[in-house]
């Protein structure tokens, strides 16, 4: 398909974050723009954090159509929006805000996107016992998004645990229906998982896994948030244990279908956009 000509109609939409030269949403949302032959294109801004405030402004002022937000202002944008939605209050952060004449709405994909990444492992989190591995932006993302879709139990482990305890005391009054917990890496190898998820930085950063997946009494799936190497150690040692396993792209594909639709009204064009993270990935 031949993309269509950047004109005066052209409606831009950005990925605002610092860094953000490697961000592959660009790639991911121009295939579908292109695909769907919508007069659109996205790009990556680099935005230093004492900037931010200038750059919502901007967004404004220069009518973009809509932008995504990541590291490391998904919280810093929250007031200097119009409105936000729920889920987005509920975590404390937005990664797709939308322009409409200047009134913007905040919204988070990623805990609705990571929720539709299981699929392939055919798992849904109502009534079940998951683990949680990292106690930053992301696991608080995930914890709300779980509890949310009726999670029995969450039980995070974190290496500083004190970052652990404090998110669970701010959520859990949120969800009383869903037993939460900080523990110990003791008290965590002594539980039973349904699902345990990677959030931490270890395996893509840092080399090696958070945890030895041995060592827990039964873990039935994984879920690495990484997606760059697209097979952590955690994720290898998963593969040799044979528990089924996803690592993040699915997550990042489906933020970002979701943000796509936020945006245009319109069904993203899921494969297409697939490939293009693919082909963005492949050295
Ligand atoms: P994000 O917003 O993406 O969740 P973050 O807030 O920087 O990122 O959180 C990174 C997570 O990786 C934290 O849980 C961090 O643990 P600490 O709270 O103890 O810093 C975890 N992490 C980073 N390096 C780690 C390491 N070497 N071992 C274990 N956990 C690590």
């Amino acid at each position: 398909m031949t993309r269509p000509a950047i004109n005066g109609n052209t409606r831009v939409y950005a990925v605002l974050g610092h860094p953000v030269e490697h961000s592959l949403s660009p790639d991911m949302h121009n295939a579908a723009f292109q695909e769907l032959g919508l007069n659109a294109v996205y790009v990556a801004l680099p935005s230093p954090p004492e900037q931010i405030e200038a750059a919502l402004h901007g967004l404004r002022a220069l009518n973009l159509a809509g932008v995504n937000v990541t590291v490391p202002h998904k919280s810093a944008v929250l007031p200097f929006l119009d409105e936000i939605t729920p889920i987005a209050q509920k975590i404390g952060a937005v990664n797709t805000i939308r322009n409409r004449k200047g009134h913007l709405v905040g919204t988070n994909t990623d805990a609705s996107g990571f929720l539709r990444s299981l699929e392939p492992l055919n798992f849904a989190p109502a009534n079940q016992t998951i683990a949680l591995l990292g106690a930053g932006g992301s696991a608080r993302g995930l914890m709300v998004g779980l509890a949310d879709a009726g999670a029995a139990a969450l039980t995070i482990w974190n290496r500083t645990p004190e970052r652990a305890q404090a998110l669970v005391a701010e959520l859990a009054p949120l969800f009383p229906q869903t037993r939460l917990q900080a523990v110990s890496q003791e008290e965590l190898y002594a539980g039973r998982y349904d699902l345990v998820i990677n959030t931490t930085t270890v395996g893509m950063s840092i080399p090696g896994a958070p945890v030895d997946l041995a060592a827990f009494q039964e873990v039935r799936h994984v879920a690495d948030i990484i997606y760059r190497p697209a097979h952590t150690p955690l994720l290898q040692q998963a593969e040799q244990l044979r528990i089924p396993a996803i690592n993040g792209l699915g997550m990042l594909l489906h933020q970002g279908c979701e943000a796509f639709t936020f945006w245009t009204g319109q069904p993203a064009p899921v494969g297409v956009m697939r490939n293009a993270l693919l082909a963005g990935l492949t050295p």
